[in-house]
């Protein structure tokens, strides 16, 4: 394990030296900024254009719009980049851009190796990164993964909170939690769908405000059972298209396009003429079972601090 970790670093260490030298110049901003409003994404025939672009979105990491960048014109140095993100906090918001970016690339021998060389804790996040984007590659480097992980070994050493019957979440919901480890929780398993307050990515429906919507024992029910009741406006599509890609998200539609918006908050733009079939899932985009990754304790101090956020009171 040690061993591959290391030889991971040696990679990124090289990689982004090869690659990251160069400072971007005014020049190669403004070549950027021309080939954006062009259009003009494409840019492996062009060296100068190659260049300019590899610099200003190397000089552009951290920044608001790196990911987008890094997407639109494919750019494939920033991989170990990608790579890193996802390596240093898998529960960070930028780790599931990352992921979603790396099954852009066919990365997933990389996402591969690093769930294999990562500590048990972060591949369990990793591997939850994953597991939203639904995609068949997705579903199966999952498989193998935990084909390769003895199953015992990968549940915590406290029981899951299994919440079988209408009792145990009455059980449940009567319990007071404490809501700041609550928030360490939520940023865990929810951040990459929910925003609550000023955390997490806006996908699924806003938290910021579910503690006046509603009570412990409904917040219960929808962690334990998504499928329940699927909010109108949030309901899953998988897309397939011709050139064989499949994307699953939420569904927004113009006369000549389609926008998919995925769980981490990155968005694909698919041409109608490109669509082989759309079909409606009947799950919810949110996952079943998050639960079951977590401890009893762990889901009462998650349902806590859901229900302290209200609307703020205005003073008078
Ligand atoms: C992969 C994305 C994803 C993750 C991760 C996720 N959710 Fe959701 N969640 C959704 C979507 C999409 C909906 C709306 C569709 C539905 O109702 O099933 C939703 C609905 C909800 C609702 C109902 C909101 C309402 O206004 O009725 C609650 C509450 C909720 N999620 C809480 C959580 C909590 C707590 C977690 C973490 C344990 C979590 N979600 C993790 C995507 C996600």
């Amino acid at each position: 394990m040690r061993y591959e970790r290391l030889l991971i670093f040696v990679f990124f260490t090289a990689a982004s030296w090869i690659c990251g030298k160069e400072e971007a110049t005014p020049k190669d901003r403004l070549i950027v900024e021309t080939l954006l409003r062009l259009e003009r994404f494409d840019v492996s025939g062009n060296e100068k254009w190659k260049g300019a672009v590899q610099r200003y979105v190397y000089s552009q990491r951290g920044q608001e719009g790196y990911f987008e960048l890094v997407e639109k014109f494919s750019v494939q140095a920033e991989l170990p980049e990608l790579l890193r993100l996802v390596e240093t906090d898998p529960t960070s918001a930028q780790s599931a851009k990352s992921v979603q970016l790396l099954f852009r690339f066919g990365e997933q021998k990389s996402l591969s190796n690093l769930l294999f060389a990562s500590t048990e804790e972060k591949a369990n996040a990793i591997a939850a990164l994953i597991s939203f984007l639904k995609t068949p590659q997705a579903e199966k480097l999952l498989a193998r993964h935990k084909a390769l992980n003895d199953p015992a070994k990968t549940v915590g050493k406290e029981a899951p909170a299994l919440l079988s019957t209408p009792q145990d979440i009455d059980a449940l919901a009567n319990s007071t939690g404490n809501p700041t480890k609550g928030k360490a929780v939520y940023q865990k398993f929810c951040f990459a769908c929910h925003i609550a307050g000023e955390l997490g990515i806006d996908f699924g429906p806003g938290l910021s405000e579910i503690g006046d919507k509603l009570p412990k024992s409904e917040l219960l029910l929808a962690i334990v059972k998504p499928n329940a009741g699927i909010s109108f406006d949030y309901e899953g599509w998988t897309i397939e298209t011709k050139e064989g890609s499949f994307w699953a998200g939420i569904v927004s539609e113009s006369d000549h396009e389609l926008t998919v918006r995925m769980a981490g908050g990155v968005s694909q733009k698919i041409k109608k003429t490109d669509i082989a079939s759309r079909t409606k899932m009947k799950a919810s985009l949110m996952p079943e079972g998050l639960h079951l990754a977590m401890s009893e304790n762990d889901l009462v101090d998650l349902v806590e601090f859901l229900s302290v956020l209200k609307k703020k009171k205005v003073l008078p």
